[in-house]
């Protein structure tokens, strides 16, 4: 019997979930390193959850946050070429959130590759994996789709551990958004070099980073006036409630967003607005917060031309090509390992 279109759909739709370590546990040793006594804050991944990647996105649609539209007219001028230049039937994607941006890599790529394209989407919401793959499916009649939810390292693992499975072309690996500006330089050492080992020596790594530019502009990229960032940051409360038992009132908080000249960058904080006790059911505590203090929920680094040679060469990778928005205000760089880093 033919299949019907759902079916077929569906044979060309995968998730699976590629965790090594319970999610749970995880944000309980998160939150106990980082959350039980000031200075406090948790690494950036918690926000998203199925409210916080649809604010996410919302974000991107503000006036105030360049960064999306810049990567956006970089990646549409330049995918038919870079698409190319990586000789790829694959396109591997970390952090994929909607992958909006990436349908003009996905377009010429299924051009090149038809029915041997193949699109590996990995994210820690499987909510928005889900959704942008439903949505790919119906504009790329040509493409595959293998959804990994969980973590960046995760998702390298599983791949390392697949190997190449039946593609013939290369690979191109996509990290966008500045998503590495998330991460102070260890972590962000660390996850290059991951991508690196993942990487074979035809394989190429296109990576998004965030310039440094005037503050104004920066501030208000992440401070917008209708308030979507300062919704999105606060949603963290109601993830920590949800998965901790605990009380936090978002009342109770105010989002802030200054730039850190000193570390170049943007530090995203909730501030206390008075002195407040939380109750923390998963750790039997209650913690208590003095007005003015803050948590800080998120790092987004700007970069400079030498901090970014700096990390490649950590890291293992060298450039090839370097696309620069207007002004110097985004890079879009071409990657390939190092075959001596
Ligand atoms: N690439 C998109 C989305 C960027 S937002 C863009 O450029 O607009 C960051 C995305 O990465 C979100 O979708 C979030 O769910 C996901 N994410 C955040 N931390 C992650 C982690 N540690 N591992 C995997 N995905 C993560
Ligand atoms: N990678 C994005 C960035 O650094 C993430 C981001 C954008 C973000 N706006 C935010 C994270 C607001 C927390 C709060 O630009």
């Amino acid at each position: 019997m033919a299949a019907s279109p759902a079916e077929r759909m569906s044979r060309r739709y995968s998730r699976r979930t590629v965790e090594v370590r319970d999610p749970h546990a995880e944000l309980l040793a998160d939150f106990r390193a980082g959350m039980l006594e000031a200075p406090r804050s948790l690494p950036p991944k918690y926000f998203y959850d199925a409210r916080g990647s649809a604010l996410f996105d919302a974000i991107c649609d503000t006036p105030e946050y360049y960064p999306t539209r810049l990567e956006a007219s970089l990646l549409e001028r330049n995918a038919a070429a870079i698409i190319e230049a990586a000789g790829a039937d694959t396109l591997v994607e970390l952090g994929s959130g909607t992958s909006r941006k990436t349908e003009y890599l996905l377009a010429p790529l299924e051009r090149a590759a038809g029915e041997e394209s193949l699109y590996v989407a990995n994210d820690v919401c499987p909510e928005i994996l889900d959704e942008a793959g439903e949505r790919l499916l119906e504009r790329f009649p040509g493409l595959t789709i293998h959804a990994l939810a969980g973590d960046y390292g995760a998702a390298l693992e599983a791949l390392r551990a697949d190997g190449a499975a039946g593609q013939d072309g290369a690979r191109l690996f996509t990290f966008l958004g500045s998503s590495l500006g998330n991460f102070e330089d260890p972590e962000a050492i660390e996850l290059l070099r991951a991508i690196r080992r993942t990487m074979g020596s035809d394989d190429h790594l296109l990576l998004g980073l965030d310039r440094v530019k005037p503050v104004d502009v920066l501030e208000a990229a992440y401070d917008d006036a209708a308030g979507v960032t300062a919704a999105f940051n606060l949603n963290l409360l109601s993830v920590l409630n949800r998965e901790l038992g605990a009380d936090f009132d978002e009342r109770g908080f105010r989002h802030r967003a200054p730039f850190n000249h000193e570390e170049s960058r943007i530090e995203m904080h909730l501030v206390a607005q008075v002195s407040q006790k939380v109750r923390v059911e998963a750790f039997a505590t209650t913690l208590e917060l003095e007005a003015g203090e803050v948590i800080r929920t998120e790092i987004s680094r700007k970069f400079d031309a030498k901090m970014i040679d700096r990390l490649l060469s950590a890291s293992g990778l060298r450039r090839e090509r370097e696309w620069l928005a207007g002004d110097g205000w985004y890079s879009l760089l071409m990657l390939r390992p190092d075959p001596a880093g």
